[in-house]
C-alpha cells in the first residue's frame, strides 16, 4: 500500500470518507483515524498498528455537538469537564451509543471522547464531518509519535495517508477520566492534571488498582511507550559508571559519560521531547537511556507514568 503524504486536511479527509485510515497531528501526539461508524475501517487500524483487539479507541470529535453521536448519555460531571477543557487534551469516558461498533470500543459499553484543540486536527475533523476512532499513530508498544516523521517510520506502507503538521505541542497523551462513576476517576494520567480536574469536580481521584478486579482502561495493561533501549529512571545525584552506549535525558546535568544528552529547561519541555528522544536513541543504537525522575505535580505525574511504563517495557 502506498502512503500519501499531504499538508491538506481536506485531502486527508477524502481518505476517511472513502473508508481509509489517515494519521493526523493533535496537540498531544499524532493519531491514526478512521470513520468510527465504519467497522472495516476501524478494524484496519488494529491491523496497521498491530494493536491488541482488547484495547479500545478514543472517539475524536470536531465539535461538542457531535459527542451525542457516539455517547448515549452525558453526565453532569462530564458536562462540567467539557465546558472547562474541550477542546483540549482531555478524554472523558461515557456510556457508548448503540451506533458505535463494538470493535471500536473493544467490546466495552463505554467510549472515550475527546475534542482536540490543534488547528490542523480541527480542520481535518471538520472536513471529515464525522467522529473518528483514533489511537496514537504508532506500532503498538513503541514510543508515541510526536512528529509526522515518527508516524512515517512506524506506519509507512501500512496506512493510506499522513497529514503532515508540526511537532506536537504537549508531547504526551490526553488524560483519560471515567465519568460513568459517581466520582470521576482518572484512568490515564495526561496533560490535564488531577489538580486541574479537581478544580472543576473536587471528588475526582486517581484510579487505584486495588478497587478493580479488571483494569477499567484495558490499554494500561499492555506494554507501552518502550524504545528498543533499556530505560532506567534515576535521581539527579545518581552517578552512572558504565561506559556502554548510553544516553541521558533530564532537567539537571548528569553525573557520568553519555553518548547523547538532552537537558530540558522545564518539565513541560521534558514531556514534549522524551518520546522523540527515545526514537533518536534507537536510531543511534543506544543500549541504555537514563531518565531523570521529576516531581509528580502537574504534567510531572503523566511524564513519570510514561517513564515508568517505558522502564517496565
Ligand atoms: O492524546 C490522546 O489521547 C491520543 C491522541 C491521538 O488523541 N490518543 C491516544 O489513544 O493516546 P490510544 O489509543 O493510544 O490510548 C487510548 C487509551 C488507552 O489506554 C485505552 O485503554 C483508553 O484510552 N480507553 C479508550 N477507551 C476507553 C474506555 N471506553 N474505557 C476505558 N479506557 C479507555
Ligand atoms: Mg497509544
Amino acid at each position: 500500500m502506498q502512503t500519501i503524504l499531504t499538508k491538506s486536511p481536506v485531502e486527508a479527509a477524502e481518505f476517511i470518507k472513502r473508508g481509509g485510515i489517515a494519521a493526523f497531528p493533535t496537540e498531544t501526539v499524532y493519531g491514526l483515524g478512521a470513520d468510527i461508524f465504519n467497522e472495516n475501517a476501524v478494524a484496519r487500524i488494529f491491523e496497521a498498528k498491530r494493536r491488541p483487539m482488547d484495547n479500545p479507541m478514543i472517539a475524536h470529535v470536531g465539535e461538542v455537538g457531535q459527542i451525542i453521536l457516539v455517547a448515549s448519555e452525558i453526565s453532569s460531571n462530564a458536562r462540567k469537564f467539557i465546558k472547562a477543557f474541550f477542546p483540549g487534551p482531555l478524554t472523558i469516558v461515557l456510556p457508548k451509543s448503540a451506533k458505535v461498533p463494538l470493535t471500536a470500543t473493544a467490546g466495552l459499553e463505554t467510549i472515550g471522547v475527546r475534542m482536540p484543540r490543534n488547528t490542523i486536527a480541527r480542520e481535518f475533523l471538520t472536513a471529515c464531518g464525522i467522529p473518528l476512532a483514533a489511537p496514537s499513530a504508532n506500532i503498538s508498544g513503541r514510543p508515541s509519535p510526536t512528529t509526522w516523521e515518527a508516524v512515517y517510520e512506524d506506519l509507512n506502507g501500512r496506512i493510506d495517508c499522513i497529514l503532515q503538521g508540526e511537532a506536537t505541542e504537549i508531547g504526551l497523551e490526553s488524560t483519560v477520566v471515567d465519568c460513568t462513576t459517581e466520582a470521576p476517576m482518572i484512568l490515564r494520567a495526561g496533560a490535564v492534571s488531577l489538580e486541574q480536574l479537581q478544580m472543576i469536580v473536587s471528588a475526582t481521584t486517581f484510579y487505584k488498582n486495588s478497587s478493580y478486579v479488571t483494569p477499567p482502561s484495558p490499554g494500561l495493561k499492555h506494554k507501552h511507550y518502550a524504545p528498543a533501549a533499556r530505560v532506567v529512571l534515576i535521581d539527579p545525584e545518581f552517578k552512572v559508571k558504565d561506559s556502554k552506549p548510553q544516553a541521558y535525558i533530564g532537567l539537571d546535568f548528569p553525573n557520568g559519560e553519555f553518548g547523547l544528552i538532552k537537558i530540558c529547561a522545564s518539565v513541560e519541555e521534558y514531556a514534549a521531547g522524551f518520546f522523540a528522544f527515545f526514537r533518536e536513541c534507537d536510531k543511534r543504537k543506544i543500549e541504555t537511556i537514563f531518565c531523570q525522575k521529576v516531581s509528580e505535580a502537574g504534567i510531572g505525574a503523566a511524564l513519570m507514568d510514561r517513564l515508568r511504563r517505558a522502564a517496565a517495557g
